[in-house]
């Protein structure tokens, strides 16, 4: 990894996330701005007095390299934007072209065993969701958990005769691939404890009985090899025991299977051995912060949630990055378990409360790296032309801008976001195109490219 433990960086995140190295992190989570047509900021006299920023979106903020480079590494993605646009209008195809870029360097970065949340809220979560399936893949989707972020709604909205109250945020929570792990499970309370684990062994283990579980029930159907005779006890019914006779065993020298001096079979779960409860994908026992952990920021997220999602979700030593980390939420949490973390934040703000967060919540002061720079690579990329086969296999054969077949001798191969502007040698930045689409692209973007194209008639 090119980016040191407790690095903030103070910059735009898509430059900063291009020259994070390739499958180098562990877990993003992402609290973005929500598209929800405000602009924030701290008050006056806060810890974070001074943050501010927008939440509304319009094509202007959207660079149009932006469009061609989605539209070409996810086609059916940049046409389910568009469809954004006639559903929903201009400023949610902004909104999801901004986050369309950067999710796309985020998969980038994930390694193969990580993982991703997605914080937003309902007035954009079911585009996102469409975004997410597309970059990360339908079957990599998790988890959709519901964050009660208010026990009720502010008194007096001049929304109540229209609408629910909206007091609960989403998180879409995507894995990288089919390796990744998740620890959804809870410890249990004191009391939760004592109700479930009512029995104590002669060792002073706690365990209940789970006897009914020694058998198969008759509506489970008939299960000839599970029927079998052990240490004298013959299943009741055709439908035979639990367990192969040597798991039954097995559990039986563990302790788990005892024969009671009254000659009856007891199966026990031990505390110890017990996983916990999973929390569901219902979360209203997060509070949101207050008192001493609230500094201010707009729209701060609680340490305990993000606590949640690391420990599930990642292990000691493990990198965890925060591309909006606003007042370093994410910062605190991971430094608290152990992570290594990366945060990244276009208010020059976000650097000042992680000092002051870390210093005051967990006696760091001075280990923070402040950057203002973009990363640079340390992968060593193969020279970009060696990937032309790939690419002409890939566009079967036809050039990326005029659509024409060619020839492989004929095609070239062009940085999709020119060099001058960061574009990378990496396959995804790479395209073929014809000799004279190559030279009308220039050091132009992908869609000046179309533009022209379009202009000159060899485009419809
Ligand atoms: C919803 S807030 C994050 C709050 C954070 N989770 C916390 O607990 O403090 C969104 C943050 O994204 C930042 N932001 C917006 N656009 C950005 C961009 N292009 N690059 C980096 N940060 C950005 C804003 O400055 C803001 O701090």
């Amino acid at each position: 990894m090119n980016v040191k433990n407790r690095t903030v960086f103070s910059n735009d995140n898509l430059p900063v996330l291009r020259g994070i190295d390739t499958e180098s992190v562990d877990l993003i989570y992402l609290d973005p701005p929500f598209n929800s047509n405000r602009n924030y900021s701290a008050p006056i006299g806060s810890e974070a007095a001074g943050a501010a920023f927008k939440d509304t979106w319009t094509l202007s903020d959207v660079d149009n390299a932006w469009h061609g480079e989605i539209a070409d590494r996810e086609p059916a993605l940049y046409q389910a934007i568009d469809a954004a646009e006639l559903t929903h209008g201009k400023g949610m195809k902004s909104y999801l072209i901004m986050m369309a870029v950067r999710l796309l360097e985020m998969k980038r970065v994930l390694k193969k065993t990580g993982s991703i949340y997605l914080h937003c809220d309902p007035t954009a979560s079911h585009y996102l969701k469409v975004t997410m399936d597309s970059i990360f893949g339908k079957n990599n989707y998790r988890s959709e958990i519901t964050w009660r972020r208010a026990t009720s709604t502010q008194k007096g909205s001049q929304h109540r005769s229209l609408r629910w109250g909206n007091n609960a945020d989403m998180l879409l929570y995507y894995a990288a691939s089919s390796s990744t792990s998740l620890r959804p499970e809870r410890e249990l309370t004191e009391s939760e404890i004592l109700k479930k684990f009512k029995h104590v062994d002669e060792n002073g283990q706690r365990y209940y009985n789970d006897s009914a579980h020694i058998w198969r029930t008759p509506n489970m159907g008939e299960r000839p090899n599970l029927c079998y005779e052990w240490r004298g006890f013959v299943n009741p019914h055709p439908s035979g025991w639990r367990l192969s006779k040597e798991r039954l065993e097995e559990e039986y020298e563990k302790g788990n299977i005892v024969i009671r001096p009254d000659g009856k079979l007891e199966r026990r779960k031990y505390l110890k051995d017990y996983k916990g409860a999973s929390y569901g994908n219902i979360w209203d026992d997060v509070l949101p912060p207050a008192g001493e952990e609230r500094t201010g920021y707009p729209t701060q997220k609680p340490v305990a949630l993000l606590e949640r999602i690391i420990k599930a979700s990642s292990n000691e030593g493990d990198i965890v990055l925060d591309p909006f980390c606003g007042c370093a939420t994410t910062c605190v949490a991971a430094e608290r378990l152990q992570r290594y973390w990366i945060g990244i934040d276009i208010s020059p703000k976000a650097v000042d409360l992680v000092q002051v967060r870390l210093k005051k919540e967990i006696g760091i002061f001075g280990d923070v790296i402040h950057r203002t720079d973009i990363p640079k690579r340390s992968e060593k990329l193969p020279n970009y032309r060696t990937h032309k086969h790939t690419l002409f296999g890939k566009q079967e054969g036809l050039c990326n801008g005029c659509r024409t077949q060619f020839p492989f001798r004929n095609m070239t191969v062009d940085h999709i976001v020119p060099q001058s502007q960061g574009g990378t040698d990496h396959e995804d930045n790479l395209q073929l195109l014809c000799g004279a689409c190559n030279s009308t692209k220039g050091q132009g973007t992908q869609a000046e490219l179309i533009s022209r194209l379009k202009a000159q008639g060899v485009l419809r």
